[in-house]
């Protein structure tokens, strides 16, 4: 108590000189600052906050996670929130949760606010609540930041960001995790008379015996349909392209599972259907009912909506979606038109986009490439191209890894953010990227470790990689790098290469196209074919020095990486558990030795000593251990003991080590190495 006076007394001082610049000036400068206190801004915020940074995360919104107040539209969340694996290693766990945040606090897992598998939406602002007061985490809310421009001074690049109140904030690195707020549209005659996703009633009473047509076929499309269903007549799907199902594409963004009830009753004709056009050739017109008379001799009159397509419009181009009439509409003409029904409704569910407006030209970054440009374009490393200093992270930085892996969602870019942080801490801090150091003996045991637990490149795969730098007899391990940005590796990263060269430890799925997921030889188990495989399995890469940026733009279609000096597959495995010492582990062996050119087997003590009698140079697991006298102490009374034991060969079974009926046939048959005996316990 009495020590902590003074700090505290201090802390008020401190404060109150602080409060009292901001009054007379309006403007506060960070280091850091985070826009947006989603999950990819909390996620920046532990990593600034455990490194002692100067930071802020600035969020618009009275508490933290504010899209999941809203979004997804039915409250149900697709991201598995998997408890029970069986095991008690959290970093596998975190294979198969994928909504937690990464922490040092064991338990500030997701599993504390819900424990059902697909958990209510509500569960998520109520996570990252938590994630913010045990963490201490530093969140100013209710400011809302509608103009950023970058200003070059002496000291180098700075962003200056308004808020509401016109107070201003200046920051050395600005952070953007913004999410994506702004509902996709896309412009057609008669656009104006459809219901958006992000305004739609979510009761499904309200949709009772009508017919409704969505547009799009994603996830938010799909759960829209998934709660209509059973209350409305018909519901019609309708987007460019057929369905993708993320069980045949492996992104978790095409449609799941969980919510496809109706591709069965589509297959099953059970008035529901899915129709492909493009949105920009509909048209889409309001029309009184031609209702027939009924029996009463009344006529009901109702708006109903019918849809077209513009090459049957006569006159295309010139009319409004009011001007059409009954003889524009392509059931006019021909009575097989799969859409020649009107609808009741028509609702837009084709996704959000970044919101580009809140920066100036000086800041802004420039529309992806990809994704119709609706996300930043970034760098390998998520700075923005042309901003310096100006990081994106979460979903908004999907772009580099769009329809292909995992980083527009929380548990791919939970790790792209730990990948930023990293590059920050290099650049601005001269702080490298963590690395452990191994002996090269100790290389398999590690990199078994890693494909059996590690969770970053196994979400994040074909993204995120692990990068072994060879230098002889030892080596250095860096976890988690960005593989795009792999000829900067030494400028972002602040590792050397030596002239021993690099392997990459990349976790991806085949290449095959138009493998059947379900059929039959979908996987391959036999290890000699494993650079067959389909499914997702671990790929090693070996440079002799790192690639260079044109060799990157060059290397074959839909490979992450340039063709290496030599590349290893690890067969994919039923259980995604490579550790067996015949299919994974000797031929992994092997290809190590190729790589560093030794001898990577693992020896008894004694048959280091015979070695150390009988070769100029002893493999090199005797030379990092047993020589240097981390061997088995000499002592009578252990040979005595090794003798009785039958452990030291005499020399006609010398080499029969096979025969040992301990040992599982297999093994012998394939010829292990009888020391490999690697137990690893995840
Ligand atoms: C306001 O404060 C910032 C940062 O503390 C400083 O760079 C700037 O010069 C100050 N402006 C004025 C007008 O005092
Ligand atoms: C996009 O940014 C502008 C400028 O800050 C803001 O006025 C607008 O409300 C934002 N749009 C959305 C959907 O958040
Ligand atoms: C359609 O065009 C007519 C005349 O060209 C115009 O009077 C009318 O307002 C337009 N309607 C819409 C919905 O734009
Ligand atoms: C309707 O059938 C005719 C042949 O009778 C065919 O030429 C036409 O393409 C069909 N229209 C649609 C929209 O499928
Ligand atoms: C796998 O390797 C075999 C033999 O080396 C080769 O014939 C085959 O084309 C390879 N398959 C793929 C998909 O690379």
């Amino acid at each position: 108590m009495d020590s902590s006076l003074p700090c505290f007394l201090l802390f008020i001082l401190i404060g109150c000189l602080k409060c009292s610049s901001e009054n007379e000036n309006n403007t506060r400068h960070h280091d850091y600052c985070v826009l947006g206190a989603g999950p990819a801004g909390l996620q920046m915020g532990y990593f600034l906050s455990k490194a002692k940074r100067d930071y802020v995360i600035l969020e618009r919104n009275s508490g933290p996670g504010s899209f999941f107040n809203k979004y997804p539209r039915h409250r149900k969340l697709i991201s598995i929130n998997k408890i029970h694996t069986g095991r008690q290693n959290p970093e596998f766990n975190l294979r198969h949760d994928w909504n937690s945040l990464l922490s040092d606090k064991p338990d500030l897992l997701f599993k504390r606010v819900s424990n059902e598998f697909y958990p209510p939406a509500d569960a998520y602002p109520l996570y990252l609540s938590m994630f913010v007061e045990e963490l201490g985490l530093k969140v100013q809310y209710g400011v809302d930041i509608g103009r950023i421009r970058a200003v070059q001074s002496d000291t180098g690049r700075s962003y200056i960001l308004t808020d509401q109140h016109t107070s201003d904030y200046t920051c050395s690195v600005l952070l953007v995790a913004t999410g994506l707020w702004v509902p996709q549209k896309i412009e057609f005659v008669g656009s104006d008379l459809v219901e958006g996703y992000e305004s739609i009633s979510t009761n499904p009473e309200d949709y009772k015996n009508q017919a409704i047509l969505i547009l799009g076929k994603g996830n938010s499309a799909f759960e829209t349909a998934q709660s209509i269903l059973e209350k409305a007549s018909h519901v019609h799907m309708l987007s460019p392209s057929p369905v993708r199902l993320a069980w045949q594409t492996h992104y978790v963004g095409d449609l799941r599972a969980v919510n496809n009830d109706l591709l069965d009753t589509y297959q099953l004709k059970s008035l529901d259907g899915l129709v492909e056009a493009r949105l920009e050739k509909i048209v889409i017109v309001q029309r009184k009912e031609q209702a027939k008379k009924r029996s009463d001799g009344k006529k009901k009159e109702k708006k109903k909506l019918y849809l077209s397509l513009k090459k049957y419009i006569q006159n295309q181009g010139e009319k409004n979606s009011s001007e059409v009439t009954g003889e524009d509409l392509p059931s006019f003409y021909s009575d097989n038109f799969s859409m020649r029904k009107p609808y009741d409704r028509v609702i837009r569910c084709l996704g959000f986009k970044f919101n580009f407006s809140v920066f100036d030209s000086s800041a802004c970054p420039p529309h992806s490439d990809n994704a119709k440009g609706r996300l930043p374009g970034v760098t390998a490393w998520y700075e923005g191209t042309g901003t310096p200093g100006l990081f994106v992270l979460g979903t908004a930085a999907h772009s580099r890894d769009y329809r292909t892996s995992a980083g527009g969602f929380i548990h791919g870019f939970r790790y792209t953010a730990r990948a930023v942080h990293r590059v920050l801490e290099q650049r601005y801090h001269n702080n490298r990227w963590p690395s452990t150091k191994l002996l090269t003996t100790q290389l398999l045991s590690w990199v078994l470790k890693r494909i059996g637990e590690a969770s970053g490149p196994y979400q994040m795969f074909e993204v995120l990689a692990d990068v072994i730098l060879l230098r002889g007899s030892q080596c250095e391990y860096v976890e988690e790098f960005p593989i795009q940005a792999l000829p900067q590796f030494s400028s972002l990263s602040g590792h050397e290469i030596s002239n021993h060269g690099l392997i990459v430890v990349v976790l991806q799925y085949g290449k095959k196209k138009n493998v059947d997921y379900l059929g039959r030889n979908r996987a391959h188990s036999d290890w000699s074919k494993a650079n067959e495989s389909n499914f997702l399995h671990p790929v090693l890469y070996y440079y002799d020095k790192l690639p260079t940026e044109e060799e990157m733009k060059l290397r074959p279609k839909g490979w992450a990486l340039p063709r290496p000096k030599a590349i290893h597959h690890i067969v994919e495995d039923f259980l995604t558990e490579w550790d067996g010492p015949v299919s994974h582990i000797q031929p992994l062996r092997r290809f190590l030795e190729h790589c560093v050119k030794t001898d990577l087997r693992t020896f008894y003590a004694e048959s280091c000593f015979r070695f150390s009698l009988t070769y100029r140079k002893p493999p090199l697991f005797c030379q990092q251990g047993y020589l240097k006298q981390q061997g088995v102490v000499d002592s009578s009374q252990l040979w005595q003991h090794f003798d009785d034991a039958g452990l030291v060969p005499s020399e006609h079974d010398s080499g029969t080590s096979g025969e040992d009926s301990a040992f599982p046939n297999y093994l012998a048959q394939a010829g292990a190495s009888v020391s490999s005996g690697l137990k690893l316990d995840f």
